[in-house]
């Protein structure tokens, strides 16, 4: 178990904060074991125990936790520095595009390469990219175009996250633009992805998300539509490139979709803002892309000040966003679209992800509306599979939910959300707190074994307007009496359910 020592700040982010929620520990100490951190604190506190153990030193440096790149394509053949120049002397990136260039210049470089040669060029990137303290890295498709090279990317994405030295989030792109084979028969495209790759790529479980990039050269907001449904309807979330060269209504349509994300926005409508901060899509700002293109940046200080939370990333790929460097992109977040530093570093919310209750994710986005939980952003995401919720804080399973609750609690039951159920048995089904109406009237009763097993203390202040408390034995304050509290209305029982946790 090594101790490092003798850093110079130490920077935590808990899961439960807001966008700009970070914490610094100066002079700190860190003790590990495995790939588990033992204890972190202030250098003078370190316990006993671990004072004779190994010890390194971090000679003043900053230690921070491990980066997320959300937004790459980290697989691709050659590069398009030519594309640079001509930008300079005036082409723009559509005129590139147009010309034949561009994004399908690096599909023709792409589809002459093994998937040995794309994986080891990708390893090479991925080294790189982990020398710069990024652990976890979202990786695209959409340099394939066809059934075989877009399978053949997505399964060097796979061999790349069991190979194990980063976790990588692989996304299908195959919506990036129309291949030529298909320029007058572009339906035909789009039933192929829709028809014939999704089904592949969920069927061996290649990707977690779907994307599309929704522009003038590339598909339609009526078409990134259809692609993005049927994504979901096969279970993989959705993101979307959008307003990054023209505001075309794809904040709107990623609102609409319920995307996890919107990434690019430099060209975001005030429409679009309103409607990702209802959905609680999180916007993700490229600021490399906006560099090499020359474009004004998006617009991080109103998506922010709308209550969209905002996340940066690289956007790494051969032509539009030539670098992997996320520290660089994070210094020019706060530089060009002045967003604070712990904004950017954190770049995160409050999340409350609902399942099987529509109705409720409205209810909830109108208490949003109103104020805000412990001072924090908030965003409620609907989702339709337990995984999409391993961001979130509160997960609430409603009646509408048509899947077995007591597989989905058992498949998040160690992760610290707290599963909020409004199911008769909702305790029995592994939930931690269960919502009952008695006499018209709202009560909840908390599991203490469910919290326990997520690693979630509750509040004696919550327990105190429980209706009734399972497992009170665990109680490590025996004085805490729950009082049979009830409430007027649902959204009035989960603000005091999530100001309590
Ligand atoms: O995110 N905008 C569309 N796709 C990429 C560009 C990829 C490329 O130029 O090769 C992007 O910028
Ligand atoms: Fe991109």
């Amino acid at each position: 178990m090594p101790v490092l020592k003798r850093i110079g700040t130490l920077v935590t982010c808990h899961p439960q904060g807001g966008q700009a929620d970070i914490h610094l520990v100066p002079g700190a100490a860190l003790v590990w074991e495995g790939e588990t951190i033992r204890w972190v604190g202030p250098e003078s506190d370190l316990p006993a125990q671990y004072a004779d153990r190994e010890s390194w030193d971090a000679d003043g440096a900053l230690v921070i936790p491990g980066l997320i790149d959300c937004h790459t394509h980290l697989a691709f053949g050659g590069w398009r520095a030519e594309e640079f120049e001509q930008r300079i002397q005036g082409s723009s990136y559509l005129d590139i595009a147009r010309r034949g260039g561009g994004i399908m210049s690096t599909v023709a470089q792409t589809r002459t390469m093994s998937e040995d040669a794309l994986l080891d060029r990708a390893r090479g990137f991925l080294e790189g990219i982990m020398a710069l303290g990024v652990t976890t890295v979202e990786c695209k498709s959409g340099y394939g175009l066809d059934v075989e090279i877009e399978l053949r990317l997505l399964r060097v994405y796979h061999r790349l996250g069991q190979e194990g030295a980063a976790r990588i989030i692989p996304t299908f792109l195959g919506a990036h633009v129309v291949p030529p084979e298909f320029r007058d028969r572009r339906e035909d495209y789009i039933k192929l992805l829709i028809e014939e790759l999704i089904p592949l790529v969920t069927a061996q479980r290649l990707a977690r998300f779907c994307d599309a990039f929704v522009e003038e050269t590339a598909f339609t907001v009526p078409e990134a539509r259809r692609i993005l449904s049927a994504g979901k309807a096969a279970g993989l979330g959705a993101k979307l490139h959008a307003d990054q060269l023209s505001s075309c209504g794809g904040a709107e349509l990623a609102a609409e979709v319920k995307a996890v994300s919107a990434d690019h926005l430099e060209c975001v409508s005030p429409a679009g803002i309103a409607a990702m901060a209802k959905s609680g899509t999180v916007a993700v700002s490229l600021p490399l892309a906006s560099l090499y293109l020359n474009h004004a940046p998006l617009p991080a200080r109103r998506l922010i000040e709308a209550g969209v939370p905002v996340a940066v990333a690289t956007d790494f790929n051969p032509g539009s966003a030539p670098s992997y460097h996320l520290p660089l992109a994070l210094s020019l977040a706060c530089a060009t679209q002045r967003m604070t530093p712990a904004e950017a570093l954190k770049g995160d919310s409050f999340t409350i992800a609902v399942i099987g209750g529509d109705s409720v994710a409205d209810e909830l986005n109108k208490l949003i509306a109103q104020h805000a939980i412990k001072n924090l952003p908030i965003r409620v995401r609907s989702i339709d599979a337990a995984r999409q919720a391993i961001d979130a804080q509160i997960l609430y399973v409603g009646p509408q939910y048509t899947g077995n609750v007591q597989q989905l609690t058992e498949s998040l039951a160690t992760l610290p959300i707290l599963i909020v159920t409004d199911l008769p048995s909702g305790l029995d089904d592994g939930g931690t707190v269960n919502f009952m109406i008695v006499d018209r009237r709202v009560r909840f009763e908390v599991s203490l074994a469910a919290a326990q097993r997520a690693g979630i203390k509750v509040s004696s202040e919550l327990l105190a307007v429980a209706a009734r408390v399972r497992g009170s034995s665990l109680l490590s304050d025996p004085g805490c009496v729950p009082a049979l509290k009830s409430f007027d209305s649902f959204s009035s029982c989960i603000e005091r359910v999530a100001a309590a946790l």
